[in-house]
């Protein structure tokens, strides 16, 4: 063969290695409202800058005939290219081959570009669309992924992993996207379950559809497995790039600093007004976020799960930040099982990968009762206290309005190595709510009032004198809790010079093996 003939069947190759499965299964992919995984990768790096690798590779099995069949590949496009000029390392499923299964040699592509992203610190994007373990292969199938799995919890802390779902993911292939840092899923397409309907209605009698047992709606809002619902791939695609601009290559590096012309001095004069004269009425505080971020843009993060909490990106002053807020919205805000772990994973997040912390507080507690007690709300509630505790990134909190009792512990105060503890005039630190403080001291007294509207007004009277004592910002402040009370309007300005001045911040916690969160 001539060297120009060897140069054409290297071209041939390689076109054929890209028609994965064959033309016929890319044109039912696309019938399903699917892109294939080229299209994918194409899609999500910048453009021109995918480098491939183990085009060639084939699977080893002889079972069932197996090797008779095979295709360039092996049904996994892996990997590395640039998203807005930064490295990164990428797999996508081919559903086309074997229904994406994984196999042996499918198992070693990705296992290989994991080490390699390792080896230079660089974020891992998995797309997923896959069958599960290719059934002729067995056992070397399961190994391969448990190769995978080490492989996330060793990346785990150390470069970012995100996972997006854009089709099957079933049986414990799941685990692998479930040790990364953010799972998306589509709403249409895209399901993530441990055993299937079928195996379900066996097992249990329970009958269910895929997207009510893990499609994407059920995961974002339910279980809280997926992070992100995007309506289609292309929108999941752009999220994903978002996503990584506000995250550093790796957890030695910083975030990365964006540009900005916002002034840090923009001040919110709406934001003065904002809050209700009235204890109990209710604001988003999205407002407050949209307010006070650069451009007001702000990429959250489990919109549709726990939402008496919202946490995600934003910046200041180009400067990323994770937002962490009490929605009295919803739930009034209260802390409870879902919001608790919610928030925790997210804090966690943050400090491995260096990004500050902003905490906006108004919380009336935890919720109380026996279905939150039963669901473990001590140990799921200990989740956020330790993350804040043990967190070493810049923190600054503010107080909007309420902070009561544990929940104020929890909400990074001051002695949970809060750097910054700022208040506005309109805040109530207390240990719990006038209403439930007067009932705790005086029920007794006012139970013996035999005239209900006396009654009612001495309630009301002693409420008031709590309320005067303890519904304000100044006695924390008094005791230095609260570093300083700030006006509302003034807020991003305080924000961004607080983060500039921690810039520099060091602390290190003790040397240990790892801590004992209560998981
Ligand atoms: C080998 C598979 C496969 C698998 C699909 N295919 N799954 N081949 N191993 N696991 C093949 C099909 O034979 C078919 O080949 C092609 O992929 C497309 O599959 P279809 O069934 O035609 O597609 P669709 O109707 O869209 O259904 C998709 C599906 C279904 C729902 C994913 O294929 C399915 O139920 N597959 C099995 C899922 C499963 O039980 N996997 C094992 C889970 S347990 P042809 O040649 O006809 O195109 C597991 C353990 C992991 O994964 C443990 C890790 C610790």
């Amino acid at each position: 063969m001539s060297n120009q003939d060897k140069i054409k069947q290297l071209i041939d190759l390689r076109n054929e290695a890209k028609l994965g499965g064959g033309q016929k299964r890319i044109d039912s992919q696309h019938k399903k409202g699917k892109l294939t995984a080229r299209e994918r990768i194409e899609m999500f790096l910048d453009e021109g800058s995918f480098e491939e690798f183990d085009m060639f590779m084939t699977h080893r099995c002889s079972n069932f005939g197996l090797e008779k069949t095979k295709f360039l590949g092996d049904g996994v496009v892996t990997g590395h290219g640039t998203v807005d000029g930064r490295v990164v390392y990428v797999f996508a499923q081919d559903f086309t081959v074997f229904g994406g299964s994984l196999s042996e040699t499918f198992a070693q592509k990705i296992c290989k570009i994991m080490d390699m992203a390792m080896s230079v610190g660089a974020p891992v994007i998995g797309i997923n669309d896959s069958g599960g373990a290719r059934i002729q292969e067995g056992v070397t199938s399961l190994a391969g992924y448990a190769e995978i799995f080490q492989r996330n919890i060793m990346a785990s802390g150390v470069i970012p992993q995100i996972s997006a779902i854009f089709g099957p993911c079933a049986g414990g292939a799941v685990y692998s996207p479930a040790l990364t840092d953010f799972i998306m899923m589509t709403e249409q397409n895209s399901y993530m379950f441990v055993t299937g309907p079928k195996v379900v209605k066996t097992v249990t009698g329970e009958d269910i559809s895929t997207d009510d047992l893990g499609g994407g709606k059920m995961h974002a809002s339910q279980s809280g497995v997926s992070h992100f619902l995007v309506e289609n791939e292309e929108e999941g695609i752009l999220l994903l790039r978002k996503l990584l601009s506000y995250l550093p290559q790796n957890n030695l590096e910083e975030p990365p600093i964006g540009d900005n012309s916002d002034p840090i001095d923009r001040l919110e004069d709406a934001l003065n007004e904002i809050i209700p004269d009235n204890p109990n009425q209710p604001y988003d505080v999205k407002d407050v976020i949209h307010s006070i971020a650069d451009y007001g843009e702000f990429l959250e993060i489990h919109r549709n799960y726990a939402k008496n909490i919202i946490v995600g990106f934003a910046r200041f002053d180009g400067r990323p930040v994770g937002i962490v807020a009490n929605q009295p919205n919803y739930l009034a805000g209260v802390l409870d099982v879902e919001a608790s772990k919610k928030a925790a994973r997210f804090v966690r997040f943050c400090d491995c990968f260096n990004v500050p912390v902003v905490t906006l507080v108004d919380v009336p507690g935890f919720m109380p009762g026996s279905q939150q007690e039963r669901g473990g709300i001590i140990t799921n509630g200990a989740k956020l206290l330790f993350a804040y505790g043990e967190c070493t990134v810049p923190k600054i909190t503010i107080t909007l309005r309420k902070s009561y009792g544990g929940a104020h512990d929890v909400m990074s105060c001051k002695q949970l190595r809060g750097d910054l503890n700022y208040a506005w005039p309109s805040a109530e630190i207390a240990v719990m709510g006038a209403a439930g403080a007067v009932e705790v001291l005086q029920g007794r007294k006012l139970a013996a009032i035999e005239d209900a509207d006396e009654r009612a007004k001495k309630v009301q009277e002693l409420e008031g004198e709590y309320r005067d004592k303890f519904a304000n910002p100044y006695q924390a402040a008094a005791y230095g809790y609260i570093d300083d009370v700030i006006e509302p309007r003034n807020t991003r300005f305080r924000i961004i010079r607080g983060l500039q001045s921690l810039s520099t911040k060091k602390v290190v916690n003790p040397p240990k093996k790892h801590t004992n969160i209560p998981l």
